[in-house]
């Protein structure tokens, strides 16, 4: 009797940690991509391709351009935002309170184009970003040089890349927060009539990242941050370099392990019973979903979120269950 229970609670056990070991950690990250001032037509193009990269990364990415969805209760689901080509005031006093409390909590940030471009008074925005935008010359042809190759968002770039894009010029320096400029733009491969009024540091900064993001309180937790000033236009996001930079850059500032998807004391991230589902979503489906390509409306787009699926009640089942076996064994 003791040795057929014995068999049972280990076949149970080993079905039970297979099934977990099998699981990947599926990271939950928001697409925000409101806009105020100038709007760029690429958005939704945007907006489709980081939802089709989504699977290979395993990130389940979702869209919303209502900014009341920055609450504690719905922001609580996510490992990641991205900010993605915003202008001006895309979040009230209130909803940058939530957004700065969840980036307290481990939040990982991840800012394109024009993000640097939006919330140009907000120093805690200005500071997990990495700077604000200043100006850029007009789009054209231009190198960028990879100055931090090692990093995934750069490792698989020529040393010198061509690009077609604008070149973006910063009020600051990102390094005076701490970040790492792993992209620089080549002054010399593009026309830019200036003036430059600000000093950003040399070289030209174009893409950063900062192990702790600098827009957190120092009784936070701080995950990462990486920004990237490229992805003007509609062809850049058909391109498959650009998109393994940014696809590399959103995996990287996951793995903070700062979140739920990768650490089991985490505090957001996907994993969280969210009450996301019973707040109003008043925009339409928009790219949700691991791989479902998504019928984006240039205006605004957003997924009715669906409660994550639990992954603390897959654990909780194996931990029951082993403990479950370990008593029956010591009881017979
Ligand atoms: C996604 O998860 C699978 C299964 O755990 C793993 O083999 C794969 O390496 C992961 N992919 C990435 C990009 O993390
Ligand atoms: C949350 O993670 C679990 C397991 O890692 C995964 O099965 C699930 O699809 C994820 N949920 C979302 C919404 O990404
Ligand atoms: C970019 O793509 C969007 C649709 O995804 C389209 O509305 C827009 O006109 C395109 N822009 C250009 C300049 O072709
Ligand atoms: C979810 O909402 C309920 C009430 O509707 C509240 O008591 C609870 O604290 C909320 N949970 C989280 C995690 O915010
Ligand atoms: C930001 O600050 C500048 C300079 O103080 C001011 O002119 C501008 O109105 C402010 N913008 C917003 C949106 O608060
Ligand atoms: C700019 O680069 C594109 C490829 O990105 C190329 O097709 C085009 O000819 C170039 N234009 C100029 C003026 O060099
Ligand atoms: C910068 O661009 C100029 C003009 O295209 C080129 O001659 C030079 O080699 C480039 N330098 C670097 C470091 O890429
Ligand atoms: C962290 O400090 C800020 C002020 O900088 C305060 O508002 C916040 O409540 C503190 N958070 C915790 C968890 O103590
Ligand atoms: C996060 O966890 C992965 C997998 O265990 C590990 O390779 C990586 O170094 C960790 N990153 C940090 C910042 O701790
Ligand atoms: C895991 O999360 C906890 C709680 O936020 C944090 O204190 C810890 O540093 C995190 N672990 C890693 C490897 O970041």
């Amino acid at each position: 009797m003791k040795t057929l229970t014995l068999l049972l609670s280990t076949a149970t056990i080993l079905s039970l940690m297979t099934d977990i070991l099998a699981q990947p950690n599926v990271a939950r990250v928001l697409i925000y991509s409101a806009t105020r001032d100038f709007r760029h037509d690429s958005i939704p193009t945007a907006v489709d391709a980081l939802v089709a990269h989504g699977p290979t990364a395993n990130i389940t990415f979702d869209h919303t351009e209502d900014e009341t969805w920055f609450t504690d209760d719905r922001l609580q689901q996510y490992d990641g935002i991205v900010f993605l080509s915003n202008t001006g005031e895309v979040l009230n006093e209130a909803e940058k309170a939530a957004f700065q409390r969840w980036l307290d909590l481990g939040g990982n940030l991840i800012g394109i184009h024009s993000a640097s471009d939006c919330l140009r008074n907000t120093t805690f925005f200005q500071h997990e970003l990495g700077a604000a935008f200043d100006y850029h010359p007009e789009l054209q042809n231009a190198t960028v040089d990879v100055i931090g190759p090692s990093h995934p968002s750069t490792s698989m770039l020529p040393k010198e890349w061509a690009v077609r894009d604008e070149m973006y010029n910063f009020k600051s320096d990102p390094r005076s927060v701490g970040a790492v400029v792993i992209l620089s733009a080549n002054e010399s491969s593009y026309t830019d009539p200036g003036p430059r009024k600000f000093d950003q540091g040399t070289p030209h900064p174009t893409a950063w990242f900062q192990e702790h993001g600098a827009g957190v309180d120092s009784n936070g937790t701080a995950g990462r941050s990486f920004y990237t000033s490229l992805g003007h236009l509609n062809e850049t996001w058909q391109d498959d370099l650009f998109m393994a930079h940014v696809m590399g850059g959103i995996t990287w500032a996951l793995q903070s392990n700062t979140t739920l998807a990768f650490n089991s004391s985490g505090k957001v991230g996907n994993g969280t019973t969210a009450n996301a589902s019973s707040s109003s979503a008043s925009t339409t489906a928009s790219g949700t979903g691991t791989g479902s390509v998504s019928s984006t409306s240039p205006t605004a787009g957003g997924s009715s979120a669906a409660p994550p699926p639990l992954l603390s009640a897959r654990a909780l089942s194996a931990i029951g269950g082993f403990v479950l076996a370990i008593s029956l064994w010591t009881l017979l």
